[in-house]
């Protein structure tokens, strides 16, 4: 429990100004007005190659990751984090590679990082199908439940959104769901 619990959110898009990146502003707003403070950063804007499946989970911590690029910078913004908020947008059923590259990597990350966190989703797609969000939901479901390594609090799925980048802006009653997910994590971290 925490009165100003800190949100580190982590866009999963390569549009910076996106509808997953529109939609994540919304939940922070929500969660910053209930006294949570708030960092935003896009994982575009960090070098993050791909997991080479090294087993530094069984040499962790004496040895780490053995790739050399900004995961270490990213899993120090995380660290002091309450929630990690997570986001991506629906590509091919799935997560964007983006998004995926990083998730990858969580299993070279220090176990500190993950130290009393909560892990949230936010995901965005064209389809109005709930079902093609579902393996990128299972996904994160299973992959982050069962552990008592984190907390998962489930994901918010906004739909409808054709490809234009501002198209979430023509579905204010997702962008309102965004506002209400991001206060009621505030609401249970506090
Ligand atoms: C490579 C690619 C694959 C996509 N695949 C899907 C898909 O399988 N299902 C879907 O509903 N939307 C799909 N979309 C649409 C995006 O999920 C949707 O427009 C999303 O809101 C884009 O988010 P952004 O504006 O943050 O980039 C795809 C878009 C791209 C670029």
């Amino acid at each position: 429990m925490n009165r100003h619990p800190k949100a580190l959110a982590l866009v999963g898009s390569a549009r910076k100004h996106g509808n997953t990146s529109r939609l994540v502003d919304e939940v922070l707003r929500g969660f910053v007005e209930l006294g949570g403070s708030a960092e935003k950063v896009y994982l575009s804007d960090y070098s993050i190659r791909h997991c080479l499946g090294c087993p530094c989970y069984v040499w962790k911590p004496k040895r780490p990751c053995i790739q050399t690029d900004d995961l270490a910078k990213l899993g120090n913004l995380m660290e002091p984090a309450q929630l990690i908020l997570i986001s991506t947008p629906i590509y091919w059923y799935g997560p964007s590679g983006l998004f995926k590259n990083f998730l990858d990597r969580w299993i070279g990350l220090p176990t500190s990082v993950f130290e009393k966190s909560h892990v949230a989703a936010v995901l965005t797609m064209q389809d109005t199908t709930p079902d093609t969000a579902g393996p990128t939901e299972e996904m994160l479901r299973r992959s982050f439940t069962g552990g008592a390594w984190i907390t998962y609090e489930g994901s918010l799925l906004a739909s409808g959104l054709h490809h234009t980048p501002d198209a979430i802006t023509s579905h204010p009653q997702q962008l309102d769901e965004g506002y209400q997910f991001g206060r009621s994590l505030a609401e249970k971290l506090r």
